[in-house]
């Protein structure tokens, strides 16, 4: 597969990450029930048929996702990039708090590195912006966890530019982790220029929007306690728009023998700032579909065709 550089002299990424939410099992932001047999047998495939990273988060399944991957990967773990986050935690009664205060990361850092069973995490990402804490502090932490050797990189995600331009003031950010999808653009206008011009790499989350651009979504089959139930683009009228976008776009990809979702991967991988899509999975069969998007590039003429559906869905 495919791969880029992640940020100024940082490691070759493969254009598809394997996204381990998913695989985290029911929690508050759960996808329904989970098979963790099929979740190591979904990861060991994505290594074993060319994807060179994994990004999970110690929240996912509170800890559970990346138990998983530790077990996944047990016995090559050098082989694969492993990507977590810090800055989310369970308040004790099951409700994600954020909490980026350097005592927590610190905490977390500890935890993770446990689960994942291993030494060093190779990059670590500050999940979410946390306004109780000033972010010099927060990354300030990160910055000494990479000294120590715990962490090989450090990245932040879901961060504008003013945060961005704080933490690059003190010290280097490799990636920035941004939701990008056919139909969630706001970051493509101010951060992904700026990622691009200061050499930050981006490593876009969510490309098929959870699953909605996949070409298979049906609301009828989502178990009843995942959380896109409660997502607005799960829901009237976004949701009718979305599928309606979906339909318009299978002809483009049915041209290249593709489907929707991977037309939807190749789209976000696009953007001249990308570095990789991270896009989910639960399964092998999942897991082998997306890895052909890593190989699907879109001419101009397709991109202007799709944009313009995009713009006409009015999402
Ligand atoms: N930093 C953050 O705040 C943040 C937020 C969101 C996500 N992320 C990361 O980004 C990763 C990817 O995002 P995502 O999982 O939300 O969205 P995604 O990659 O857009 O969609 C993944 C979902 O789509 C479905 N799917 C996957 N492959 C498919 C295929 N070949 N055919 C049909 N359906 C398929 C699966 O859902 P079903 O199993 O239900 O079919 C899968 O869980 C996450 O796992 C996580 O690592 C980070």
């Amino acid at each position: 597969m495919n791969k880029r550089t992640l940020g100024k002299n940082g490691p070759e990424l493969t254009v598809i990450g394997f996204g381990a939410w998913a695989i985290g099992g029911p929690w508050q932001f759960g996808w329904g029930p989970v098979n963790d047999d099929e979740s190591v047998k979904a990861i060991q495939f994505a290594v074993n048929n060319g994807i060179n990273w994994i990004d999970t988060a110690a929240v996912y399944g509170f800890g559970h996702s990346e138990k998983v991957v530790g077990k996944a990967v047990k016995g090559f773990r050098e082989k694969v990039f492993i990507a977590t986050k810090c800055g989310m935690v369970n308040d004790g009664t099951g409700t994600a708090l954020i909490n980026n205060s350097p005592e927590s990361i610190r905490n977390e850092c500890e935890e993770s590195l446990k689960r994942l069973d291993t030494d060093y995490i190779d990059l670590y990402q500050i999940h979410w912006p946390d306004p109780k804490v000033p972010v010099e502090e927060s990354w300030g932490t990160m910055l000494q966890l990479q000294k120590e050797g715990k962490v090989r990189y450090v990245g932040v995600s879901n961060f504008n530019v003013e945060l961005l331009e704080k933490c690059m003031k003190i010290g280097r950010v490799q990636s920035l982790q941004p939701p990008y999808s056919p139909i969630r653009r706001e970051y493509e206008e101010k951060v992904l220029p700026y990622c691009l011009e200061n050499e930050i790499g981006v490593i876009a989350y969510s490309p098929m929007q959870a699953g909605l651009l996949s070409g298979k979504f049906d609301k009828s089959k989502i178990a009843s306690d995942d959380w896109r139930h409660k997502n607005p683009y799960f829901k009237e009228p976004v949701l009718s728009k979305a599928l309606g976008l979906v339909e318009k776009l299978r002809p483009i990809a049915a041209r290249s023998g593709k489907s929707v979702g991977q037309l939807a991967i190749a789209w976000v991988l696009n953007n001249p700032a990308l570095t990789s899509a991270i896009v989910g999975a639960r399964t092998d069969i999942q897991c082998g579909q997306n890895i052909e998007a890593g190989d699907y590039i879109l001419s101009q003429v397709e991109i202007d065709e799709i944009n313009k559906l995009i713009n006409e869905a009015g999402l």
